[in-house]
């Protein structure tokens, strides 16, 4: 099969590789379509070098892409949730950024049936983080979104306003519109002005803002979902923010929540739900062919994606 193949971190190229074969528990994939994230970049790069301890020499998987939308074309031993045929999306071990890949089926769902493949492919890490991290969030409350026009943040405008929160999108300016039309109440472009007031739920997802900024942000009780802070620590990717948060909680009034988004298949059935009722569009600035992977990693990692960007074989 074709696939974009990576045998050291920072550069792959569109290769042949062996179909792989499913395990117990697993399905063979047709990929239709990949998304990218910055997960997908931090994987690709190795950076921050913390990443490396999952494949010291090298990448742990030579085929980047977590995100995966296709159809199932062979069960492993045991398998009976799905059946040959079936269209899904979710993520996946071997790699989506090839004609096969293999799953868990405890980390796929029946693919949203008003979406393509590859709006479908742009939901699972993206969408399931903003779910996970809104969890909790009451109909009337305000919520802040930092990096609204970026992968996590597009889908955290939508959700929230989807529980029946007042919502603020922060971005930059290019960005404006889309958060706009994600249906946020208010749109913030930071680069011209400051987001004012106090916010009941703050999702941070990217950006690198101080925790001070952050606690000024939230309301006395609110909560500040730490989702990813991008601050560019080429060790540890700036974990050490996450630590003094957490140190923090202990005399502030506030708190502090890291978030670690889990891959599962239930989390995808909500999303699924929330997309085939219109209420959650998985927002799609752009396609590159399998021949283009790298690029497309590049894209994300450049800051001028808006939303998502999927890779579509
Ligand atoms: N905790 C978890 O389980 C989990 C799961 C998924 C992702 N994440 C993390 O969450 C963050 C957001 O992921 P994503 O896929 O949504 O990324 P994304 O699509 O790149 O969006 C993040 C937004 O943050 C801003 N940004 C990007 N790079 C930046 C940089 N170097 N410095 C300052 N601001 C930057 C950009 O907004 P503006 O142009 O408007 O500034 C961008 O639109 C990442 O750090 C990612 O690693 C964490």
């Amino acid at each position: 099969m074709k696939a974009v193949v990576q045998r050291r971190y920072g550069s792959a190229v569109l290769g042949e590789l062996d179909v792989p074969v499913p395990g117990k528990g697993e399905v063979l994939l047709e990929v239709r379509s990949a998304g990218v994230d910055m997960g997908t970049w931090h994987l690709f790069a190795g950076r921050p070098y913390l990443v490396r301890a999952v494949g010291l020499r090298g990448p742990g998987t030579p085929v980047p892409g977590r995100d995966v939308a296709g159809v199932v074309t062979a069960l492993g031993p045991g398998v009976t949730e799905f059946a040959v045929g079936d269209e899904v999306f979710g993520t996946c071990g071997s790699g989506a950024f090839a004609e096969y890949t293999v799953a868990r089926v405890s980390r796929l769902a029946r693919k949203p049936g008003n979406v393509s493949f590859a709006e479908a492919a742009a939901v699972p890490i993206s969408g399931g983080t903003a779910l996970q991290g809104l969890r909790g969030v009451q109909p009337g409350q305000r919520v802040l979104v930092l990096g609204a026009g970026g992968g996590v943040g597009s889908y955290g405008v939508q959700i929230a306003k989807a529980l029946g929160a007042h919502v603020t999108g922060v971005c930059s300016t290019g960005k404006v519109g889309l958060v706009r039309s994600l249906g946020a109440d208010e749109v913030v472009d930071y680069t011209v002005a400051d987001y004012t007031g106090t916010y009941d739920v703050v999702l941070d997802c990217g950006g690198g803002r101080s925790l001070a900024t952050l606690r000024r942000a939230a309301t006395p009780k609110g909560r500040i979902v730490m989702v990813g802070a991008e601050t560019g620590g080429k060790l540890t990717g700036g974990v050490e923010r996450t630590l003094v948060a957490l140190a923090l909680n202990l005399f502030v009034s506030q708190k502090y929540v890291p978030l670690l988004a889990t891959e599962r298949a239930d989390v995808f059935e909500e999303l699924r739900v929330l997309i085939e009722a219109g209420r959650v569009k998985p927002p799609v600035e752009r396609e590159f062919p399998l021949s283009e992977g790298v690029a497309a990693i590049e894209h994300v990692h450049s800051r001028r994606s808006l939303g998502k960007v999927v890779v579509t074989v």
